[in-house]
């Protein structure tokens, strides 16, 4: 299969050639340790090869974006950046994301009561819905226009898109349904995230297809960076962490170079080999039933039900609360097994499931 370049010579070597077409990957790391440089490295490279590409920013606005990246010299005139920062000093900016949020369908938001206020952005409310309806509709107004898809994608950050939207259980839902939305569109996209939480596994990186770690410490009185690929489903991926260097022309990543320390390269500490091992095991199972979810979702089966206590279980995973999470994430695999077994009539909206012995 074709492989789509990432515009770092050596993390495409990495990635056994570059990345598959047409899914949604992470790239994961703390602040400043390169992750939008890499991003709108990729988008350049696809603006190179005359692909249509889009930036969603919520980090910087795109003036910003613009002067940031003006120093690697890369001219991104053709780029398409839609902006979703909340700042209310841009009144005109944030009305295409206002309109597109106040649109027909809030059917998903009715039962979501804990809305983060913070005093920037109340009145003009930077939601998953409104960021999605957003892409929704540059995209399709694009391929009306052109006949053309958009090749690449970046959403730059999961990280903002979460803190700006809510809380709880139904921003793991509807983060789950719009990584599901991203890998519909068909476009090679990356999803810059941080981890906001070192344990915390969030919901985007069991959807992505893999996912790219940028590394950033302190060595004496140097900044080291590193790149390691954590995940790639479907390729073979060199699985070293390797040195990374911003340099005037953008992010070079030294694919046959090991790291030199004693600290940036042992990732994980405080997890055991036993608990690395259960993570492992608890991950998989979520994975299989959150795509078990998107096959569902495709078929129309309705799995709301279950898509909670997916949440649930990855909640106790998030907390590690490893028998729990692991418990509920097998019975909900299972219940999405039947579900998708059987393909029941169009069910009035209170009627239960079906128990197991009917569905059959
Ligand atoms: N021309 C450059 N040369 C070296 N380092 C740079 C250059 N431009 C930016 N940086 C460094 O890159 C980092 C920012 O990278 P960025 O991709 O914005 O990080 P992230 O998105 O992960 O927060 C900053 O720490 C800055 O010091
Ligand atoms: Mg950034």
């Amino acid at each position: 299969m074709e492989r789509v370049k990432t515009g770092v010579d050596g993390l495409d070597a990495m990635l056994n050639g570059g990345l598959l077409p047409a899914r949604p990957y992470i790239v994961s790391g703390p602040t400043g340790s390169g992750k939008s440089i890499l991003a709108t490295q990729f988008l350049f490279d696809g603006l190179k090869r005359n692909e249509p590409c889009l930036l969603v920013t919520l980090d910087e606005p795109p003036i910003e974006v613009k002067s940031n990246m003006g120093v690697f010299g890369w001219n991104l005139d053709h780029l398409k950046i839609l902006d979703a920062t909340p700042d209310v000093r841009a009144h005109k900016r944030q009305r295409s994301v206002i309109d597109v949020g106040t649109a027909l369908d809030v059917r998903d938001m009715e039962d979501v009561s804990d809305i983060r206020q913070s005093s920037q952005i109340r009145a003009l409310e930077v939601t998953v819905h409104s960021v999605q309806k957003m892409i929704k509709q540059e995209f399709s107004g694009r391929l009306e226009k052109t006949k053309e898809r958009y090749k690449r994608i970046v959403i730059d950050s999961m990280t903002a898109l979460k803190m700006f939207s809510m809380q709880g259980e139904d921003s793991r839902i509807l983060i789950q349904s719009f990584m599901r939305f991203l890998s519909e569109l068909e476009s090679t996209t990356l999803i810059v995230s941080e981890h906001l939480d070192r344990s915390a596994i969030e919901t985007e990186f069991f959807l992505g297809r893999g996912e790219i770690r940028m590394l950033k410490w302190v060595d004496g009185s140097t900044v080291r960076r590193a790149i390691s690929i954590e995940k790639f489903r479907g390729s073979r991926f060199d699985d070293h962490v390797r040195p990374l260097a911003i340099t005037p022309a953008g992010i070079v990543v030294y694919a046959d170079q090991q790291v030199a320390t004693t600290n940036g390269g042992g990732m994980k500490p405080g997890e055991s080999l036993l608990e690395m091992r259960i993570i492992d095991d608890i991950s998989n199972v979520l994975e299989s039933a959150l795509h078990k979810v998107e096959e569902a979702q495709r078929r129309q089966i309705p799995v709301r039900d279950l898509e909670v206590s997916l949440s649930r279980a990855m909640l106790h995973f998030q907390r590690k609360n490893y028998q729990k999470a692991m418990k509920a994430a097998l019975a909900c695999n299972s219940q999405l097994e039947q579900r998708l077994g059987v393909v029941p009539p169009p069910p009035a909206a209170s009627v239960p499931p079906p128990p197991k012995e009917v569905a059959r």
